[in-house]
């Protein structure tokens, strides 16, 4: 569970934070509103109790961190303001791993509880860390569970990777590539299905009955695992760190024993498994795919743009944990060569996510 202690999105609000990097994450919370809409008209239109229990699982730090909050409620409360009831009060978790930088969210609370009081009356929001893979809440305390870009995250490197003794190497690569041994394969596949296996034991026990869940995050739409749709962008950064090690910047050991715990499942390995444990129905399920240059705020941008806005976005994301395998004085260098990869290149792949809508059963 080492990587859970390690893992954060780059925190603060500096130009290399997260919440100055996440564009595209933001733009995959804006196309998941149509289901949560959806999800939240369903859920508003029964008997609704006097206070509401929402959890944000992997909330990070950033604009996108309160976004989903706001709609959450706002939908609700005009759901009720429309057949004539009075709102709800809201209990709100925002949970995420302990190492996030939940100091930078709570600083903003005060303005935005005074500001969403006005708008969507009493709101009481609170930080809930510990790891989504297992349990974080008391049984049946939770209406609705949202959570956007977390999923993909693994609870750990696959053991027959980190294995010290014996491990199953991935060559020169840190994520599933092409060159990946079947057995690399397997090991991501089967340890997703763990963790999201769990995910949903968990969630269960914790959310009521009839209670929903609106969960976006990284998938692919084809089965095979090492398709470019999924690894075009670590095959990038996994030539990157070969370049370091040719100019002797990182030991090739080093590099073979890194691997990224994080995993893109196929749309209909997710249906598979939320049928497999019984526990919630699936409602909804829609595939969003966004341009190569989504990384991008503006609309278009030349090619050497886009790859340093894309080095940006994933080194707030990965930094944590490649600082902490490799050391702090490769970050730099590593991300460099990166974009100069990236812009090198001529091709493009979309970034394809998932929303699913469940419901308790
Ligand atoms: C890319 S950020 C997404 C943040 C935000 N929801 C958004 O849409 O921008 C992914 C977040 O998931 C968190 N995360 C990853 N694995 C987790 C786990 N097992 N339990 C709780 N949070 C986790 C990470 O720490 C990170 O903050």
């Amino acid at each position: 569970m080492e990587g859970q202690q390690i893992l954060h999105m780059k925190g603060g609000v500096g130009e290399e934070s997260y919440a100055k990097n996440s564009v595209i994450q933001t733009t995959y919370l804006s196309k998941s509103m149509s289901i949560l809409w959806q999800a939240l008209q369903d859920f508003a239109s029964f008997d609704l109790p006097e206070s509401v229990t929402i959890a944000d699982l992997g909330c990070s730090s950033g604009p996108n961190t309160l976004f989903a909050v706001t709609e959450i409620t706002s939908i609700i409360c005009k759901r009720c303001s429309e057949l004539g009831r009075l709102p709800p009060e809201f209990l709100v978790y925002l949970n995420d791993l302990p190492a996030n930088d939940f100091n930078t969210v709570f600083k903003f609370l005060p303005d935005f509880q005074q500001k969403i009081q006005q708008q969507n009356g009493h709101m009481y929001i609170c930080g809930a860390p510990g790891s989504f893979y297992g349990r974080i809440f008391p049984s049946k305390c939770l209406h609705f569970v949202h959570s956007s870009s977390s999923l993909h995250w693994l609870s750990r490197v696959p053991p027959e990777l980190s294995d010290k003794e014996n491990p199953v190497i991935n060559k020169g690569k840190i994520f599933l590539s092409k060159t990946s041994p079947p057995a690399v394969i397997n090991a991501y596949m089967t340890q997703f299905q763990r963790d999201f296996s769990s995910f949903l034991k968990c969630r269960s026990i914790e959310v009521i009955s009839e209670g929903r869940m609106v969960l976006s995050f990284r998938a692919r739409r084809t089965p095979d695992p090492t398709a470019e749709e999924s690894c075009l962008v670590w095959d990038y950064l996994g030539e990157a760190f070969q370049d370091l090690v040719a100019q002797g910047l990182i030991k090739e050991e080093k590099l073979d024993s890194y691997n990224t715990p994080y995993y893109e499942p196929y749309v209909e390995d997710i249906k598979a498994e939320i049928q497999k444990e019984g526990l919630f129905s699936l409602d909804r399920m829609e595939i969003t795919a966004l341009p190569w240059d989504g990384v991008n705020v503006e609309n278009k941008c030349e090619r050497a743009t886009t790859a340093k806005n894309m080095a940006k976005a994933v080194r707030a994301v990965n930094e944590s944990l490649i600082q902490s395998h490799f050391g702090v004085e490769i970050m730099d260098p590593l991300f460099k060569r990166f974009a100069e990869i990236v812009a090198a290149d001529t091709k493009e792949v979309e970034h394809v996510g998932v929303v699913a809508s469940l419901i308790r059963k």
